[in-house]
């Protein structure tokens, strides 16, 4: 256990975040929690959220808008990177961590605490997120972690809080542990534990079931500017509103759903149903658009670079020398990747249908077409041939002999 005098709490609303508040005043000796909540586009009322923290204790209690930095510094960049940890899940959680700690920085530096706290448990990642991003951008902040040692029950974490005038939470609670923002949610726990069990239609709230989404196809074009999403379906849209409509469009017709074994930092899988509509329908149409306009090498080369991105990312490094490294490159890679992508949304599939662009396209007519107009010289190809797969016939030779 470690201590402070003036502490700046990561603060969610919820149970165990609540609790910290009059643990850490009367465990360990702290003398101001200042508790801070970020808007992250999880729809939750923030003021309520503000008032039960001063309600728990809280000397001070603190709500920040990060909606557009969220999206502009961290969501786009992972559209532009085809983000898929495992190459499934688009880190829509992970994503919110560095912004969070970025911010709880800030906030212990202008009103002069000497350490941050979350409430994070000990066997998640987003314990690993904060720490290390905090250890990252404040090397000299104490980081107190009050849920991950207090080895209380759940019953015994309640009962602790009931003490101190925090309500348990109501009656029949969901099972499911959650967590939501702008880019989409995460479930787990409850009967989810079993890997073999079939997530139970209760656990969804942005993407329809296969079973209401409608029976009409819908055509969508999204247009992407260096790699960024600045349109969809013509309309201009700024970066939070264009997220917002994507998540409308795809979750309507049952897309972005994604039930998978994850591998965790701290060693464990564990089962994660994910839905985050948007996010994924944007990163389906840049792959798609880049697939047009990167050269091979590159594409190649960054599809590789991209599982490393999203590996750092999970694993909690976002400010990291290779993550700044590899955000290099990725940035150089995008100058190029202008164009619309059109794209079939249709009972919980999204197909794409057609790729354009008028200024960066390597797709180039005369090369692939089979028709009259080729020009491609078909008698250069066996030279090349005869080199390229000369290895093999100097190998296969040699072998014989
Ligand atoms: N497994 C996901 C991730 O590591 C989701 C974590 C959800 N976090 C939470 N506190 N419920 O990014």
């Amino acid at each position: 256990m470690e201590s402070a005098k003036k502490v700046v709490l990561a603060y969610s609303g919820g149970v165990d975040t609540s609790v910290c508040i009059p643990y850490l005043k009367e465990e360990w000796g702290v003398d101001e929690v200042i508790a801070f909540a970020a808007d992250l586009g999880q729809g939750d009322e923030l003021e309520p959220i503000r008032k039960k923290a001063i309600e728990a204790g809280a000397n001070d209690s603190l709500v920040d808008d990060l909606i557009q930095p969220f999206v502009n510094d961290f969501a786009f960049p992972a559209i532009r990177v085809n983000a898929l940890y495992e190459g499934r899940y688009p880190l829509s959680t992970a994503l919110a961590r560095p912004l969070i700690a970025r911010r709880l920085v800030e906030v212990a530096r202008e009103v002069g605490a000497d350490a941050v706290a979350h409430g994070c448990t000990g066997k998640g990642n987003d314990q690993v997120r904060f720490d290390v991003a905090i250890a990252a951008l404040a090397p000299d902040l104490k980081v107190l972690t009050p849920a991950r040692e207090w080895g209380m029950s759940r019953e015994e974490t309640i009962a602790y809080g009931e003490r101190f005038g925090i309500p348990a939470p109501v009656s029949k609670k969901s099972p499911y542990s959650i967590d939501l923002n702008l880019l989409g949610r995460s479930i787990e726990a409850g009967l989810l534990e079993d890997p073999m069990v079939a997530p139970p239609e209760e656990v969804f709230a942005c993407t329809a079931s296969i079973a209401e989404a409608p029976d009409e196809a819908q055509d969508i074009e999204i247009r992407f500017e260096c790699g960024n999403p600045v349109a969809i379906n013509g309309d201009r849209l700024d970066p939070v509103m264009l997220i917002k409509q994507a998540n409308l469009l795809a979750g309507r017709h049952g897309f972005g759903r994604i039930d998978m074994i994850e591998n965790r930092v701290v060693g464990i899988k564990s089962r994660e149903i994910y839905e985050t509509p948007g996010l994924l329908l944007l990163i389906r149409a840049h792959q798609e658009l880049e697939s047009l306009t990167l050269s091979a090498e590159v594409l190649r080369t960054k599809l590789l670079l991209e599982q490393k991105w999203s590996e750092l990312v999970y694993q909690g490094l976002w400010f990291s020398p290779l993550k700044d490294a590899l955000d290099g490159f990725m940035d150089r890679t995008q100058i190029d990747v202008n164009g619309v992508v059109r794209i079939r949304l249709h009972k919980g599939n999204a197909t794409i249908i057609g790729r354009g662009s008028s200024q960066n396209s390597l797709y180039i007519s005369d090369m692939a077409t089979y028709g009259k107009d080729d020009n491609f010289d078909h008698m250069a190809a066996k030279g090349f041939i005869y080199v390229w797969g000369l290895p093999s016939r100097l190998w296969s030779a040699a072998r014989r002999r």
